[in-house]
C-alpha cells in the first residue's frame, strides 16, 4: 500500500490489519517513510483512536522493529513493574528488592525524566559512581545473581518507540490512549518479563488526569500483554499530592533506603507493599494474601534492604557501610520552610512541587539540560497532617539562599488548607486485571 493510502485509511476511520502494521511501522524506522508522513498519521491515529486488535498490533510491530531481550532461562519467574510516572516515585527501588528478596527475577529497564523531576536512572545515578549503562550480558548475568537489575536500556528496544515518541512530543499527538499504550508496553514486552505490574497515575500530578482515564489507559495495556502472552497487571494510584515526603534524585534514593528499613512514608510503603506483592503473587502463583505476608517479611527483616545494596555494589555503587545507606551527595544549603497558618493539610499541589524541584535542578525543562542530584524538597506535613506554626512544613535543599526563597514562595503556595481533617487517600482507587 502507498503511504498516502495508510494516512487516509486511517483519517477517514477505517481499520489496518496487523501485516499492514508492521510494514508501516518497520519501513518507518528504516528511513523509507519520511517525518512529515508519519505525523500526519499519528495525527489520524490521535483523532480516530484505534481499536483493541490494531492497537496490539501496533505495539507487536514496535517490539519487532528492534531487539528483544529473551530471559527464557528464568522460566516464569521473571518480574518487572511500569508507573506512568509522577513526583516523587520512587517505587521501583522499594518494589524490586521486595520483590527479589522472595524469589522474583526482576529485570527492570527505566528511562530518564522527560519534565518536571528526574527519571528513575537520573535518579540512580545520584549514587556514587554507580554504573547504570550494562551490556546484555552483565545484565542477565546480575539477574542470574543477585535477582534484581535496574538499568537504562541496554539492547536496541523498541526502536521504532524512540522514532514516534520523539515525533508525537513536537506534532501534538503524546495524548493518545492507543499511542501512550502501545509505547509503554513495546518497551515492556522487548524487555522480556513474563509478569509486569502497571501503577498507573492519576491526578493533577500525572498524565491521566481521572481515575476514569487511568482505567481506561489501564485496561488497554492489560489487553495489550494478553495479545502478546504476558501477564499484566494495573493499579490505579493516586497523583493530586506528591508520594512520599521527599522528591528530588538523591532526596527519593535515601527515602526508598528508609522504607526498605522499615522507616518510610505510610502512602510510599504500603503502596509498594501492594505492587510488590502483586508481583510475588503473580510470579511464583502463590496467593495475593501469601505474597504480602512474604514481602512485609522481606521489608521487616532487612532482606529487601539488602537486595537492593547487592545490586547498588554489582553495578559498582558505593554503600556506606557504617550508615547502611549508598553515598549520595548533599546540597549546600539546607532551609527550613515553616507554614503561615496553622490547620489540616487537604492537599499540596504535586504538579507546582515538580516544577518547584525541577527549578532548583532536579528535572530537565530541555532534554539535554543537566541533573543537580542533591537538590529538592522534603515535606514534613503531607496531605492529613496537622501543621504548627512552630514545627516545620518542609526542608529546601538548594545550591544558593536566592534559590530558596523562591522556592519557599511557591511551596507555601502550592498547599490547600483545611479546617477539618480531610479524608485519607487510599492506597489505590482501581485493580485492572484481565
Ligand atoms: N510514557 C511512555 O513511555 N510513552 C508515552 O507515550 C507516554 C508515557
Amino acid at each position: 500500500m502507498h503511504p498516502v493510502d495508510y494516512i487516509a485509511r486511517k483519517r477517514d476511520g477505517h481499520e489496518l490489519t496487523k501485516e499492514e502494521l508492521t510494514a508501516w511501522i518497520h519501513s518507518y524506522v528504516k528511513g523509507a517513510i519520511p517525518d512529515y508522513q508519519m505525523a500526519a498519521w499519528l495525527m489520524a491515529v490521535y483523532l480516530q483512536g484505534m481499536s483493541k486488535g490494531e492497537t496490539s498490533a501496533l505495539t507487536e510491530a514496535m517490539v519487532s522493529s528492534g531487539e528483544t531481550l529473551d530471559l527464557s532461562e528464568f522460566g516464569t519467574l521473571t518480574g518487572d513493574k511500569h508507573s506512568t510516572g509522577g513526583v516523587g516515585d520512587k517505587t521501583s527501588f522499594v518494589v524490586g528488592p521486595l520483590a527479589a528478596a522472595c524469589g522474583v527475577k526482576v529485570a527492570k529497564m527505566s528511562g530518564r525524566g522527560l519534565s518536571h523531576t528526574g527519571g528513575t536512572i537520573d535518579k540512580l545515578e545520584s549514587i556514587a559512581q554507580i554504573r547504570t549503562s550494562l551490556s546484555v550480558t552483565d545484565f542477565m548475568a546480575q539477574v542470574k545473581q543477585i535477582g534484581l537489575v535496574i538499568c537504562g536500556q541496554t539492547a536496541d528496544l523498541a526502536p521504532a518507540d524512540k522514532l514516534l515518541y520523539a515525533l508525537r512530543d513536537v506534532t501534538a499527538t503524546v495524548d493518545s490512549l492507543p499511542l501512550i499504550a502501545s509505547s509503554i508496553m513495546s518497551k515492556k514486552i522487548a524487555a522480556g518479563a513474563q509478569h509486569i505490574v502497571l501503577d498507573v497515575k492519576v491526578g493533577e500530578g500525572a498524565f491521566m488526569k481521572t481515575i476514569e482515564q487511568g482505567i481506561e489507559l489501564a485496561a488497554t495495556m492489560v489487553g495489550i500483554g494478553a495479545d502478546l502472552g504476558r501477564n499484566v497487571v494495573a493499579y490505579i494510584t493516586d497523583m493530586n499530592a506528591p508520594l512520599g515526603r521527599s522528591i528530588g534524585n538523591a532526596l527519593e534514593v535515601y527515602e526508598a533506603v528508609q522504607t526498605l528499613k522499615g522507616n518510610g512514608p505510610k502512602d510510599l510503603t504500603d503502596i509498594c507493599v501492594v505492587l510488590a506483592a502483586e508481583m510475588v503473587h503473580l510470579a511464583k502463583k502463590i496467593s495475593f494474601e501469601q505474597a504480602k505476608t512474604d514481602v512485609i517479611a522481606a521489608l521487616t527483616s532487612g532482606q529487601g534492604l539488602e537486595k537492593f545494596k547487592q545490586m547498588v555494589e554489582a553495578q559498582g555503587g558505593l554503600w556506606d557501610q557504617a550508615q547502611n545507606i549508598p553515598v549520595l551527595p548533599q546540597a549546600p544549603v539546607t532551609w527550613q520552610v515553616y507554614a503561615m497558618q496553622e490547620g489540616y493539610i487537604e492537599t499540596i499541589h504535586a504538579l507546582q512541587l515538580g516544577q518547584i524541584a525541577m527549578e532548583l535542578g532536579a528535572g530537565r525543562e530541555r532534554k539535554e539540560d543537566a541533573i543537580d542530584p542533591a537538590v529538592g524538597i522534603v515535606l514534613h506535613k503531607q496531605p492529613g497532617d496537622f501543621c504548627t506554626l512552630e514545627a516545620p512544613l518542609a526542608t529546601l535543599y538548594t545550591r544558593t539562599e536566592a534559590q530558596a526563597r523562591r522556592a519557599q514562595e511557591k511551596l507555601l503556595k502550592a498547599v490547600k488548607w483545611s479546617a477539618l481533617q480531610p479524608e485519607a487517600v487510599p492506597h489505590y482507587y482501581a485493580k485492572v486485571t484481565l
